[in-house]
């Protein structure tokens, strides 16, 4: 069957009836989020993305830290051109802004091979799906961003798809419904997933590799920092750049936003070059510190020292002294505090670590109430 007598099938016949639960109600980074202005946001704000592009690693080489994980891609990649096959399915998980959608572009490019994007949210029915597979070239990569919220119609039809480059859809209704099989080109499937639980085990078990993404250090930060200040033509020094990777929370993401933010800053203030107390200042400007804490991380801080003197709090009482969803603080905001070991979770609430206390510039007090 060529391809156009196939999307002529698919186009007529497979575009079945939108299920009610098609679309995920369990909200992500893409439905609003916390505040969108948030300097250390991991997560992209709208329009950062483009604003991004032009900063994105495109082959191995430039992407920045990673080492086992690139080492693995680097043989993966390696191994499949010498056979003059395609890569085996791909699979990326770690948290926002760390360079899995990165990764997806540079696997396609060290391939030499087309590269389509989408998003577990965005296809809706099976037949969303079987159009872009059917219209894929032999040896595409077909990314899928959070594939953790895929639509379980979706992810049926991915599953032969995947181990055979098969596409099984059911034509007509009733008792004179027929099922036919169509040959798909040979494609590398690359998935993203910021939560690896949420991942059906069918599913992960189908990828032939699994790679993690960590925060990154200090040292690599700098590394993407003054790589991105090259591409953005921003005079930065060394000690500049630590400056900023030392306040991007480990994300690369961040470290390019707040980079953006100094050279606002240094273009209408300062002489235009970043130094360590331009980076600073300029950063201090924008709420963020020398933790990379905004002002809604430190009003927790100051709520559970200064307000409640060190005792436990309760997520609802906490989220209602700050003014923001019990979910936010859970999701956007405490994962931080906790990493940074500033905050503790206890059975009866949350409480200020002694770290928490030093960083307020206030005598450290010892949690006694776990
Ligand atoms: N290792 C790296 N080296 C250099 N820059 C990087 C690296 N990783 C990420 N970046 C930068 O950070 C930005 C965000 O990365 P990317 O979009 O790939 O993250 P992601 O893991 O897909 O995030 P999300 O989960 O939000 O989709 C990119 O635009 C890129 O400029
Ligand atoms: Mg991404």
């Amino acid at each position: 069957m060529t391809p156009e007598a196939r999307r002529e099938v698919l186009g007529e016949r497979l575009l079945d009836e939108v299920p009610a639960d098609a679309v995920p109600a369990d909200g992500g980074p893409d439905e609003g989020g916390p505040d969108e202005g948030r300097p250390v946001d991991p997560a992209a704000a709208p329009s950062e993305d483009r604003e991004d592009a032009g900063l994105r690693p495109r082959t191995l080489a430039e992407f920045v830290g990673q080492g086992q994980l690139t080492e693995h891609l680097q043989i993966v990649i390696e191994a499949a051109l010498k056979r003059s096959q395609p890569v085996d399915h791909l699979l990326f998980a770690g948290p926002p802004g760390l360079g899995k959608t990165s990764l997806a572009g540079i696997v396609a490019a060290e391939m030499g091979v087309g590269l389509r994007i989408t998003a577990g949210p965005v296809l809706v029915r099976a037949g969303d799906l079987a159009a872009l597979l059917t219209d894929l070239q032999d040896g595409d990569v077909l990314f899928i961003d959070e594939i953790h919220r895929l639509h379980r119609a979706v992810e049926e039809i991915l599953y032969p798809a995947m181990e055979d480059f098969k596409l099984d859809i059911l034509i007509g209704k009733g008792p004179t419904a027929r099922s036919i099989r169509l040959d798909l080109p040979r494609f590398t499937l690359v998935g993203a997933t910021t939560r690896t639980g949420l991942v059906a085990g069918p599913l992960r078990d189908r990828f032939g590799f699994v790679g993690r993404l960590d925060h990154y250090d200090v040292d690599e930060l700098q590394a993407i920092v003054t790589r991105s200040a090259g591409i953005l033509g921003v005079p930065v020094d060394a000690e500049g750049a630590r400056r900023i990777a030392e306040r991007s929370r480990g994300t690369p993401r961040i470290a390019n936003r707040l980079l953006r933010r100094v050279r606002d800053y240094v273009e209408v203030r300062a002489e235009g070059s970043v130094d360590s107390a331009a980076a600073i200042t300029g950063l201090e400007l924008f709420g963020v510190d020398a933790l990379g804490l905004d002002k809604v991380d430190r009003a927790i801080l100051d709520v559970l020292c200064r307000r409640f003197g060190g005792r436990p709090v309760g997520l609802t009482t906490l989220a209602q002294c700050i003014g923001e969803e019990p979910d936010t603080i859970e999701d956007a905001y405490e994962p931080y505090l906790l990493q940074q070991g500033l905050v503790l979770r206890t059975a009866r609430g949350r409480v200020a670590a002694p770290r928490a206390w030093t960083h307020l510039g206030l005598p450290p007090v010892e949690p006694t109430l776990l």
